[in-house]
């Protein structure tokens, strides 16, 4: 889907950058902190703006990890699956979490944007096993239940308001 930008701000980003195609990771770190991903559009601006192929832009915004192709929904959840949280038994939470809001491995944000569901190695709380994020804050011990519960009284206050 492509998304009209104001781009002002990303040339604000390039500028403070001094146009310098050796600064193309920087730039893409600063517009991802802009808008939370990298919107395509934008990809294909920086690349005419920078005078460097589209396809290395894409080529370095697909490789790091960190950077983000799709938008991602207000809530941010990270399922852990290292070691400490997979023994015990964190994809089940993760399967519950996709039936729940029917996404699935590509499909990884609700339709109504509200919820994206990612793996990750570890969040740091393996003694909290099976630990799972959502935005910046970590809810330990969690079951499939309790994980469940947790989604329906987000919506609940989203909802009400
Ligand atoms: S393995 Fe899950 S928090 Fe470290």
């Amino acid at each position: 889907m492509m998304v009209n930008y104001n781009y002002t701000a990303v040339q604000k980003i390039i500028d403070k950058h001094e146009r310098s195609p050796e600064a193309l990771i920087a730039v893409l770190q600063d517009i991802q902190e802009e808008y939370s991903y990298l919107p395509e559009n934008l990809l294909l601006y920086l690349a005419k703006t920078l005078g460097v192929a589209s396809s290395r832009v894409y080529g370095v915004a697909t490789f790091y990890e960190n950077f983000s192709l799709e938008p991602k929904a207000k809530y941010l959840i990270k399922i852990c699956d290292g070691t400490a949280c997979h023994v015990k038994k964190s994809t089940e939470i993760l399967a519950a979490l996709r039936r729940e809001l029917k996404i699935s491995e590509e499909k990884r944000t609700t339709s109504d944007m509200l919820f994206t569901v990612e793996t990750v190695s570890c969040i740091g709380a393996c003694g909290l096993a099976p630990a799972i994020m959502i935005n910046d804050k970590i809810y330990p011990r969690m079951t499939p239940e309790s994980t469940v519960n947790l989604l329906s009284s987000i919506r609940e206050e989203e909802t009400s308001g």
